[in-house]
């Protein structure tokens, strides 16, 4: 079974785990939902849920000022983990080895695992500063994946503009997917 860290950050863009967090669930995966202090609010501010919204069977929610939990030890057998959306503040402090909160901490674990880290940016414009801690990640193994939806696909709602972006995240985990169908040019 998969054990995926699903980490939500201070950053406008929530719908976007809301969506993840359903789909994993529904892969059968099993989850550690984190949510910073803002995250919880613009979570509760963008998506109307509460934080109950992640008490179901094969999650986990744990609180993000608690490093007692088994997912902040390299020794834990998570996979990968996901920050979505991600704010250019924690993407700073990952960037910086500055493992200070259950988020921060477990973005270190992976990169020093080498597990997956797939950080959902949410920041627009970017400044040296952003894209140099997003330069370090990279070059640290981390995965930068701006929450930029396309246009291609002609999306029609909300929605699909949310599953273009969670389709790509779930790409990178090698989940098997069907909300995004691949690009297939035909001129007309
Ligand atoms: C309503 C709201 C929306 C925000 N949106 C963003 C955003 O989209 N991107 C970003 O980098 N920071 C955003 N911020 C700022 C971060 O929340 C702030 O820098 C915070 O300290 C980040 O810490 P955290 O990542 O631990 O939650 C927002 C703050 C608020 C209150």
């Amino acid at each position: 079974m998969r054990r995926i860290v699903l980490a939500i950050s201070g950053a406008s863009g929530t719908p976007y785990a809301k969506r993840l967090f359903d789909i994993l669930l529904e892969s059968g995966a099993k989850i550690d939902v984190v949510l910073s202090k803002t995250g919880e609010r613009i979570w509760s501010d963008e998506t109307g849920e509460s934080l109950s919204y992640f008490e179901r069977p094969n999650s986990a929610l744990h609180k993000d000022n608690n490093l007692f939990v088994n997912i902040a030890s390299g020794s834990s057998h998570w996979d990968s983990i996901v920050v979505i959306p991600a704010s250019m503040g924690t993407i700073g402090r990952i960037a910086n080895g500055i493992s200070d909160s259950l988020i921060t901490r477990s973005a270190d674990v992976a990169l020093k695992e080498r597990r997956k880290l797939i950080l959902v940016s949410r920041e627009t414009p970017l400044s040296l500063i952003h894209l140099e801690n997003m330069t370090k990640i990279t070059r640290a193994g981390g995965i930068i994946l701006p929450a930029s939806p396309a246009f291609y696909q002609k999306p029609q709602t909300i929605d699909d503009m949310v599953d273009f972006v969670v389709g790509r995240v779930l790409d990178q985990l090698g989940i098997n997917q069907t909300i995004v169908p691949e690009w297939d040019y035909s001129p007309e």
